[in-house]
């Protein structure tokens, strides 16, 4: 490391900054975050700082830099734009020991100043050692994304039960296995949903109970979404990391997977027409006696848990047996597909509904209200439509939709293996008989599938995720 990362206390402290432009004022709204008093000496302001001074939230002195007074200032920032005056101002403060910092030349200071996540209390920094100050803002922007803005809460909260966990755990090991319950569990996920007082009551609740080797653990239904790892949600990413178990079925994509904490046991209990490795049922009882047994159970399934998902019936069950759990939702297939094939669903020169219906055959037929399916104006949605599709045109048309009304058929969608085909109601079977493509596809009938040839912008190339190797499995039709 060529600096050395330390917090700075300058809480109620004079600290100077020379200059008075914009990097200056970016400065003091850094220095006033910490609590700092803030001196500007400048003979001008810019408007930000000259708001400041006129409310007296700073103390403006108004002069050009004279090597006078530094002495009574705990901290110093140079940030006038003449680099010898800066030079100046950076060997009056390390003559008289004073922590100094020049904007734009690490070197001519004693210390440079981070990118800076505030989560007060909690603060992750950032720094490149002032070899490019962009890297380390494209760097803190990421942070930013992975940290919750719950976490400053989340703080608060263990400091206000620190003394407390510590008399009542002597033994640090068990501190920590404590901690690591409270902190990735279910009392930061209530605190991360603006929950505070429950989760004060479930950490008060833990700090009666907890003993290092039992308690419930808690399932979380995850959507994994179609198929691209970008699409998982923050909430997701963040579960799935923190999983003991993950159950997963065979529409999760390989790279979203992949994104499960490596340690995290792994249960395929996938779905496939006409073929079953673990029954609805025996999945529902599964996840509960895994939660049971105090693991934490990412129950990951494809799209969105609650479409076509049958993640109802899986916290149907765990709600009737007490299981704490949580649903995060994940973008379906229709929004996936249709994003990421430049079909915009309800584009409204085209559409003012869109529908999704399940195309899955039941005795070789589908019961649908295809009257109501069958009016102008909308556009329809049909997952595990595949099989059944010459049974949905067939109907379709019987029901008065023209033969001409463009059809969309998109397979293994927002993956690099994605593949469109359109057609007509008319012609797509032909479409079907030569490219024959496989599940999962998803169906998208409607004049908004014209749009398709215009607006097409994915172009499906290989994402350079480690060991992503396979997306979306192409197979057998899918069951709901
Ligand atoms: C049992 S449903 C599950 C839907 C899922 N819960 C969702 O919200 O997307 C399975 C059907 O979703 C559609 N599907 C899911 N992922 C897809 C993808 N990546 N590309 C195309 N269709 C997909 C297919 O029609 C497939 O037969």
């Amino acid at each position: 490391m060529d600096f050395l990362p330390i917090f700075l206390n300058v809480r109620s402290r004079p600290c100077a900054i020379i200059g008075g432009g914009e990097v200056a004022a970016r400065k003091c709204r850094l220095l006033r975050d910490a609590g700092a008093r803030v001196h500007v000496i400048a003979p001008r302001l810019c408007q930000e700082l000259k708001q400041q001074a006129e409310n007296r939230e700073i103390v403006h002195h108004e002069k050009e830099y004279d090597s006078s007074g530094l002495g009574s200032y705990a901290l110093v920032i140079a940030a006038t734009d003449k680099p010898e005056v800066n030079q100046r101002i950076a060997d009056d403060a390390k003559r008289e020991n004073i922590p100094v910092n020049v904007v734009d030349d690490p070197d001519a200071g004693s210390f440079i100043m981070p990118s800076v996540i505030d989560r007060s209390p909690v603060v992750a920094a950032v720094s490149t050692g002032g070899a490019s100050p962009v890297l380390a803002r494209l760097i803190r922007a990421r942070l930013e994304s992975l940290i919750p803005a719950g976490y400053g809460r989340l703080g608060e909260l263990t400091a206000r039960y620190r003394d407390r966990v510590k008399a009542a755990f002597a033994n640090a090991d068990d501190r920590r296995r404590f901690w690591d319950r409270i902190l990735q569990g279910s009392v930061a996920e209530r605190v991360f949903s603006g929950h505070m007082e429950e989760a004060e009551a479930v950490l008060e609740k833990e700090l009666e109970s907890f003993s290092p080797s039992r308690g419930m653990g808690e399932v979380y239904l995850v959507g994994g979404g179609p198929g691209d790892p970008d699409l998982l949600t923050f909430r997701a990413l963040r579960l799935m990391q923190q999983a003991d178990v993950v159950v997963y079925d065979r529409l999760v994509a390989k790279p979203v997977l992949e994104m499960v904490r490596r340690e995290a046991e792994r249960i395929y209990v996938g779905k496939e027409r006409d073929r079953h490795a673990m029954r609805q049922e025996e999945i529902n009882e599964l996840l509960a006696k895994l939660a049971r047994e105090g693991k934490r159970v990412v129950r990951l399934k494809g799209g969105d848990p609650f479409i076509f998902g049958r993640g109802g019936e899986e916290i149907d069950t765990l709600a009737e047996q007490g299981v704490p759990f949580q649903v995060i939702p994940g973008i379906t297939a229709a929004s996936g597909c249709a994003t990421y094939s430049g079909i915009p669903l309800t584009h409204r020169d085209y559409a003012q509904s869109v529908t999704f219906v399940t195309g899955h055959l039941k005795d070789g037929t589908m019961n649908l209200n295809w009257h109501q399916l069958a009016q102008p104006h909308q556009t329809i949605v049909f997952y595990m439509g595949l099989m059944g599709l010459p049974v949905i045109i067939e109907k379709l048309v019987e029901h008065g939709v023209s033969p001409q009304m463009p059809i969309a058929l998109v397979q293994q969608g927002t993956t690099h293996l994605q593949r469109v085909f359109t057609g007509t109601l008319e012609n797509i079977l032909e479409v079907v008989e030569r490219e024959k493509p496989k599940p999962p596809t998803l169906i998208i009938v409607g004049e908004v599938v014209q749009l398709h040839e215009k607006l097409s912008w994915y172009k499906g190339e290989k994402p350079a995720y480690q060991g992503a190797t396979s997306p979306v499995q192409p197979g057998t039709e899918l069951k709901p």
